[in-house]
């Protein structure tokens, strides 16, 4: 029922430099694989059939990354190794699944949302935040169950420090149920004295094909983007349904350093 996800990859990744300077931040290594693999394990596992990656001409890399079979090819025909064999296999299975889409203007989430519309097929998509790890549990998974049952668009959450709102998209929400509150409004990095509530936005949106009509419509936000939240904002007011829910798995902010140093740690674990 919900086939397609969309990861936008074209941002700079400049909280993670000089390590970014050359290689994008999707394919850092966190424990011996590149991050974005998480993100399209946690698709895989939940059903999802295509991935559109939202690249730029400056992460061509990520590209080549998933094109580059004569490579693979010449080296396994010279050395049968069964490891790299596996991997090779892996990535042919990934390149299948992936349609490139390309925003070379970093101009936001919002922006780059909506450069997909004409390759989005059912009523309902999902978008993934690379940065955005979430282990232990499938919180994708549990959005589409929860989308199933309610038949609402569907964002995931987390309570953050009450100092820290001003890094996140915070909801206003009345009351929590078994994890899940409906959404009552949005809004993109509040200060902490606006702020309406410590819930943040995760990024794992289940979404409405409906938001394709409002982000032609949205204005330029804080550092001069094209926000998704500001598109939901106009879709809450438009009296779409949001449901948050607060996803079981551990969350990993691997769009920081200190966040990305400290995931290879909580990943390693696991093993
Ligand atoms: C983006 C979103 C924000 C959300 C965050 C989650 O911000 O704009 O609403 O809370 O992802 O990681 P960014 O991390 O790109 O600054």
């Amino acid at each position: 029922m919900i086939k397609q996800a969309i990861i936008p990859l074209a941002g700079l990744g400049t909280r993670l430099l000089p390590l970014t300077s050359v290689i994008p931040k999707e394919l850092l290594p966190i424990n011996g694989k590149p991050g974005i693999e998480y993100i399209i394990e946690e698709c895989i596992d939940s059903g999802i059939k295509e991935l559109i990656f939202i690249i730029s001409k400056k992460k061509e890399m990520i590209r080549k990354f998933y094109n580059n079979d004569k490579f693979y090819k010449l080296i396994i025909k010279k050395k049968n190794d069964k490891r790299l064999i596996t991997e090779y296999k892996k990535i042919k299975k990934y390149k299948k699944m992936i349609k490139f889409v390309y925003q070379n203007k970093p101009l936001g989430t919002g922006h780059a949302i909506l450069k997909c519309k004409k390759y989005i097929k059912d009523s309902h998509f999902l978008v993934l935040l690379p940065d955005d790890l979430i282990i232990n549990k499938n919180c994708t998974k549990e959005m589409i169950a929860l989308y199933k049952k309610t038949k609402s668009n569907v964002i995931a959450s987390k309570k953050v420090k009450k100092s820290e709102v001003s890094r996140w998209g915070i909801f206003k929400l009345n009351k929590l149920n078994n994890n899940n509150f409906v959404i009552k409004d949005v809004i993109e990095k509040p200060s902490v004295q606006k702020s309406p509530s410590n819930y943040a936005v995760i990024g794992r949106y289940l979404l409405s094909k409906k938001i394709f009509n409002v982000l032609p419509e949205i204005s330029k936000g804080k550092s001069g983007e094209y926000h998704i939240t500001d598109a939901i904002k106009q879709m809450i007011n438009d009296d779409e349904n949001f449901i948050g829910h607060i996803f079981k798995g551990k969350y990993l902010d691997c769009g920081t350093m200190q966040g990305y140093t400290d995931s290879t740690q909580e990943i390693s674990k696991l093993w």
